[in-house]
């Protein structure tokens, strides 16, 4: 690769747009979104509901082409790469943490913390410590042959998180990784999240539509009608939810 890593962000959208047509219907999801994420940063997309925070989100990690504009991955435009190369991408820099785990139901948390390393095709025998590191990160240590039904939904939200971070991906995307959580199991989502952030030095996006969620993240980007329309940063470690709510009270009318 002939791009200067060094100073260009993990994350860049340059002027990208999604329409869906659904037979004569257009529904434009994404008008132009120009936003960068510098590596270590952990950003929270905020927005209503059908703002198209989750198209943006599908569209960083290459899982949906643009109708227009690029998406480039540590100076890697996603257009570029062919399928092969796309999935080695997502299978190898990037982590999804999504709203409804997405575990899989027959496997046991190390399994399924595993899993993306055995399609990989890298073997237990290597991998065992760091899986048991990680589930002992996210505070799962002593739960490492349950199966999802074995476990509460915040719980299960480790280990999704723990499966994401399992191959040292450069790029988290999470969509409402707290959506379907209690407050309190939300809450330890989100420290847990802020803190691997920062321990294992990764860049996470993390889309929510709750002001409390997104306190937790370096910086906050507000999208409306599919545009970004404001952004703050965190002031000493938080973005003030009253700020944030401001902001989001300001987009509804
Ligand atoms: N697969 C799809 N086909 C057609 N329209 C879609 C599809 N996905 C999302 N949309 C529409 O695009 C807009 C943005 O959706 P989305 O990105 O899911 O918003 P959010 O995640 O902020 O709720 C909405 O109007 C939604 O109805
Ligand atoms: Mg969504």
């Amino acid at each position: 690769m002939t791009v200067d890593e060094t100073h260009e962000p993990v994350l860049r959208a340059e002027n990208l747009t999604k329409i869906y047509r659904m037979g004569e219907v257009e529904v434009v999801a994404l008008k132009g979104v120009n936003f960068a994420v510098q590596r270590g940063e952990f950003v929270a997309i905020m927005g209503a509901s059908g703002s198209g925070k989750s198209t943006l989100l599908h569209l960083l990690g290459g899982l949906d082409n643009p109708s227009q504009g690029e998406v480039y991955f540590a100076g890697q435009a996603l257009s570029k790469l062919n399928d092969d190369q796309l999935t080695i991408l997502r299978r190898q820099k990037i982590g999804f943490i999504f709203q409804f785990y997405n575990l899989l139901p027959t496997l046991n948390a190390v399994e399924n913390v595993a899993l993306p390393l055995m399609i990989d095709g890298q073997r237990l025998s290597q991998y065992q410590t760091k899986v048991n590191e990680l589930l002992h990160l996210v505070k799962l240590g002593g739960r490492e042959n349950h199966r999802p039904d074995q476990l509460s939904g915040g719980q299960q939200q480790r280990v999704a998180i723990a499966r994401a971070f399992v191959n040292q991906p450069e790029v988290v995307l999470a969509d409402e990784p707290t959506g379907n959580l209690d407050s309190r199991s939300g809450r330890a989502i989100l420290e847990l999240l802020q803190r691997v952030c920062k321990e294992l030095c990764t860049t996470i996006v993390m889309v929510t539509h709750d002001p409390k969620a997104a306190s937790y993240a370096d910086r906050v980007v507000f999208l409306k009608d599919g545009e970004i329309v404001n952004q703050i940063s965190s002031q000493n470690g938080s973005v003030p939810i009253e700020q944030i709510m401001s902001i989001m009270a300001e987009l509804e009318t």
